[in-house]
């Protein structure tokens, strides 16, 4: 079972890196494969609204020359998709969004292969707007059909200067807590 865990920041080692590494070490200890995927790492283009896939149907999208097929195809062989992004405006950043849209539609337009995977989000912001972007994130999962996982609060987490995250204490145990129980999901799955 695997777990693939995206970090929606543009900025290596900031917040939602530091407490998306949290939730892997605790999907880790809990027997589960991770990977941290890092779009501060990575170059995905927004959605161009083109429709190619809607014609082609072969699982893949019209811009080729940037990391999106590479980074999806860590989505498509996962079991758990964790998406973690700071919130900017109220929103989700660009990098998530521009990953989440094509790779619903290409999805969508191809039989839906996140179909039944499980999801969590993972928020983090100076001040305000978590709530909002949590729910932008659940609107991407329950789209896909997939299933979205709680905890004893929303993954949402307070911090500004890399590294503050961590002294959000609640926030740190609601995540904790709900890749624990997305790691008891995926092992009832395994038996079934
Ligand atoms: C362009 C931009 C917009 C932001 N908008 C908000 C916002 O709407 N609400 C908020 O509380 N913090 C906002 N912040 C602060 C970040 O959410 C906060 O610093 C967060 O910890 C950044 O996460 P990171 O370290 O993972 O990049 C914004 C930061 C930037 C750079």
């Amino acid at each position: 079972m695997k777990a693939v865990l995206v970090c929606g920041s543009p900025r290596k080692n900031g917040n939602t890196q530091k407490i998306l590494e949290i939730a892997q070490e605790t999907l880790l200890m809990e027997g589960i494969d991770t990977e941290l995927v890092l779009l501060s790492d990575a170059t995905v283009h927004p959605c161009i609204g083109c429709l190619t896939c809607k014609k082609t149907r072969d699982m893949s999208c019209a811009i080729k020359e940037d990391d999106f097929h590479e980074i999806f195809g860590k989505m498509l062989n996962a079991d758990a998709i964790v998406v973690g992004t700071p919130v900017y405006f109220g929103c989700a950043t660009s990098q998530t969004t521009s990953l989440l849209h094509r790779a619903g539609y290409v999805a969508r337009n191809n039989g839906n292969p996140l179909s039944g995977k499980i999801g969590a989000p993972v928020v983090v912001a100076r001040r305000a707007g978590q709530n909002f972007t949590y729910a932008q994130l659940v609107f991407f999962y329950t789209i896909s059909d997939m299933t979205v996982v709680g905890s004893s609060y929303w993954n949402v987490a307070f911090g500004k200067n890399p590294g503050e995250v961590l002294c959000d204490e609640e926030a740190v145990q609601t995540v904790k807590k709900c890749m624990k129980n997305i790691a008891a999901l995926l092992q009832c799955r395994k038996k079934e």
